[in-house]
């Protein structure tokens, strides 16, 4: 494929993700359209490129695009290209079906094959030729998550001169499941490229940390591994949302009329239980219809009382077991409703369907209880972003203590999402609690999450980075 263009502009800030946040065809350069659209986690760092007057080097999604930077406003995107085989081996293959599940305890079997990792070392060092060029002599590079853990090597190698920092947006795993992968010793040296490798969660960094000692017997310290005579800090930095941005939109009439249609549109259940997630099998949408449909089962709670809307946009369509989480979905939720949902009155309301912003807000705000039930995730944003919706204190949160948001929100009911009578107790205790117990659970979590919002993460993490 095509690299990059060189338009030969440098920066002092460069960031670097999987993907950049365009959608459409990325010919802005040429006068048409390409949206520069980011939301969540890439709006606050946008901002920071912005406000950095930085570039930001990623994927545009477009297999066979070929026009590669555009300067929207201040944020200078170049983006990179992939063939069609390497999204087939790098992105489908090794960074989803070998990286992925090893991440997130095997839940499914991680494949290991020699064409994929090849693929994903050209593509990484990609990625890395493309920040070379952009980076001005000294420049600070943040580069993001497990598809560019080779990154900060290779541009160690490569540049010296800069400041490297690097994120990882899922969780590390410990020696007992990282020890599997092959390439183990090549993606730690990969992250000991940076000078600062930040996790989501402590635990991140004490795995971190030994899997230093054990795979490459390194010197480590309580926050710092020593490579090469160069210290390496390695510190937790749990991300955040946009607090601010979440409470302004929330309180905006039109979101409060939009949340009293949505009930209005399930029947206004005296209790609606909402989950949204990428259709993952890591994100535990199985089990907790499963403990929606014993409650039903067990008369515990109603069809008239209760409804449960499940929003599963779809993700990493081509890969079979996404294909076969879909289906069993499907016919779960089909199974709730012809078992306990009356004609026109489903009890499980289930979408595939991509939610703009306005409608997850409305649905926030319309939601009694969020339930949220990954068997492993590294943060988990729905559970934070839920919380700083609910601005009258009101409403309770269902939370798998295998999110990294577990570490913070520990006013949230907390579960063990395998343990289905846990899950049942929880929603129940949930759908039971009083507005007294919701409001002083609701405002704990709301102030945490206000003093440790999206940018406190930007900033510690690059104050940090220095
Ligand atoms: C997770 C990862 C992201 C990834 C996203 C969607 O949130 O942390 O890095 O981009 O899933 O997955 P995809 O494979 O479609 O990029």
């Amino acid at each position: 494929p095509v690299d990059h263009v060189d338009d030969g502009q440098q920066f002092d800030f460069v960031l670097v993700t999987h993907r950049i946040p365009v959608h459409g065809r990325p010919d802005a350069v040429a006068g048409g359209a390409w949206t520069y659209s980011p939301v969540g986690v890439d709006a606050i760092l946008g901002e920071e490129v912005g406000v950095r007057n930085g570039a930001w080097v990623g994927w545009s999604w477009q297999p066979g695009e070929s026009v590669r930077s555009a300067a929207l406003g201040r944020v200078h995107l170049r983006s990179i290209e992939l063939s069609d085989r390497e999204i087939e081996w790098h992105k489908e293959g090794y960074c989803n079906s070998t990286l992925w599940p090893i991440y997130h305890d095997s839940i499914e079997r991680p494949e290991f094959h020699r064409d994929w990792r090849d693929a994903h070392r050209v593509v990484n060092r990609r990625y890395a030729d493309a920040v070379t060029r952009v980076a001005a002599p000294g420049a600070v590079v943040w580069v993001h998550d497990y598809q560019l853990q080779l990154v900060p090597a290779m541009l160690r190698a490569l540049r010296p001169d800069l400041r490297i920092g690097f994120f990882l947006h899922i969780a590390q795993p410990p020696v007992e499941l990282f020890g599997q992968l092959p390439e183990r010793e090549e993606t730690l040296r990969g992250l000991l490229g940076a000078d600062l490798v930040g996790f989501q969660h402590p635990r991140g960094v004490s795995n971190f940390l030994r899997l230093c000692t054990e795979l490459l017997g390194l010197e480590v310290g309580t926050d710092s591994v020593v490579v090469d005579g160069r210290r390496v800090r390695v510190e937790a930095h749990p991300i955040s949302v946009d607090v601010a941005a979440i409470e302004e939109v929330v309180n905006r009439p039109r979101i409060t009329r939009r949340a009293a249609q949505i009930r209005a549109e399930l029947g206004n259940p005296r209790t609606l239980l909402v989950g949204i997630d990428r259709l993952d099998y890591t994100k535990g949408i199985e089990q907790r219809l499963l403990a929606y449909g014993e409650l039903l089962d067990g008369g515990q709670l109603s069809a008239d009382s209760s409804a449960f809307l499940q929003v599963a946009t779809l993700s990493r369509e081509n890969l079979a077991r996404y294909a076969l989480l879909r289906e069993r979905v499907d016919r779960l939720a089909g199974h709730l409703n012809a078992s306990y949902g009356r004609m026109g009155n489903p009890v499980v309301h289930y979408t595939n369907r991509v939610l703009d912003r306005d409608e997850i807000m409305a649905l926030y705000v319309a939601a009694d209880v969020m339930v949220v039930t990954p068997l492993r995730d590294g943060m988990n944003l729905v559970s934070k972003e839920y919380v700083a919706s609910r601005v009258d204190n009101r409403g309770v949160l269902v939370l798998s203590e295998f999110a990294g948001a577990a570490h913070e929100l520990s006013e949230a009911l907390l579960v063990n999402p395998n343990d289905v009578d846990d899950l049942k107790n929880a929603v129940l205790r949930a759908v039971a609690m009083s507005p007294a117990e919701q409001g002083r659970r609701m405002e704990v979590m709301r102030k945490h999450v206000r003093e440790h919002d999206a940018q406190a993460w930007v900033d510690g993490f690059l104050k940090d980075l220095g």
